[in-house]
């Protein structure tokens, strides 16, 4: 299956900005510049401005996700937030097992796993992030370490709902510092993403997932990565908090 027939996905992940009235405004200004999209458009926002954000998108091209969830349906979880929450608020999908949640906040693969497989019961799509350190890309085993998470992040998860899944590749090194992947750099461990699924699943189902990049894609760079072959789309950060710049990026994964 070639690129063409997979789903190219520009997703903003807006971390820890924007307040529910920031939120509107910044998709009031998105929503016209990315109306004629060719490729799926996602915000993910903070909880709390999830239910603007899906008022804000009603009828619109944009969808909305959240930037985590808990496995569990409900209990005593301080601070955590459940499936049956973000659906009923409208969400379709989920940031699960980024970089800062594992760095920050403790985040294993087996609480990622645990987390993707309770969203993919719930029906939300999960956007799984896995990523190597500058620390383990100087050790040579950014594949041992890609292989691992993808295997643990995507253990038990079926065929079936592996179509849900959305894997963004995310060189920990890469986030926030300006320091972008070379395109060779995302394609090649990109590319790797795939074989690996074709190894735990086959190589149709493989081929059919999106595979995301993330990591200082902005307006100017947006082009030559999205440009490979298994390059599917992009996980924004910083640039997904200025409308003109994202738009740039949805373009770019229209072409
Ligand atoms: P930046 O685009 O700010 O580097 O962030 C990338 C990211 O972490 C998206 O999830």
């Amino acid at each position: 299956m070639d690129k063409a027939k997979r789903k190219a996905i520009i997703a903003g992940n807006w971390k820890m900005n924007k307040t529910p009235k920031e939120a509107t405004e910044l998709l009031g200004a998105i929503k016209p510049l990315v109306a004629d999209a060719d490729c799926e458009v996602i915000a993910c926002v903070p909880y709390v401005d999830l239910a603007a954000a899906v008022e804000a998108t009603a009828g619109t091209n944009i969808k909305i996700g959240a930037e985590n969830c808990h496995w569990a349906e409900s209990g005593a979880f301080t601070g955590e937030i459940s499936t049956g929450m973000l659906k009923e608020v409208g969400a379709e999908y989920v940031v699960l097992g980024h970089s800062e949640r594992r760095q920050y906040f403790g985040e294993t693969d087996e609480t990622v796993n645990k987390r993707t497989k309770a969203a993919l019961a719930a029906g939300l799509k999960p956007i799984v992030c896995v990523g190597e350190l500058l620390w383990e890309r100087e050790c040579n085993i950014t594949e041992e370490v890609i292989a691992r998470q993808i295997k643990l992040d995507l253990w038990d998860v079926t065929e079936e709902e592996l179509k849900n899944v959305v894997i963004a590749y995310e060189p920990v090194w890469a986030i926030g510092t300006g320091k972008t992947a070379t395109a060779d750099q995302a394609e090649e461990v990109c590319a790797f993403i795939r074989a690996q699924l074709a190894k735990l699943y086959n190589q149709d189902a493989a081929d059919a997932v999106t595979i995301q990049y993330g990591g200082s894609m902005n307006d100017g760079n947006a082009d030559e990565l999205l440009g490979k072959v298994n390059v599917d789309g992009g996980l924004i950060g910083g640039a997904s908090l200025v409308a003109e710049k994202f738009a740039a990026i949805v373009k770019a994964a229209s072409k």
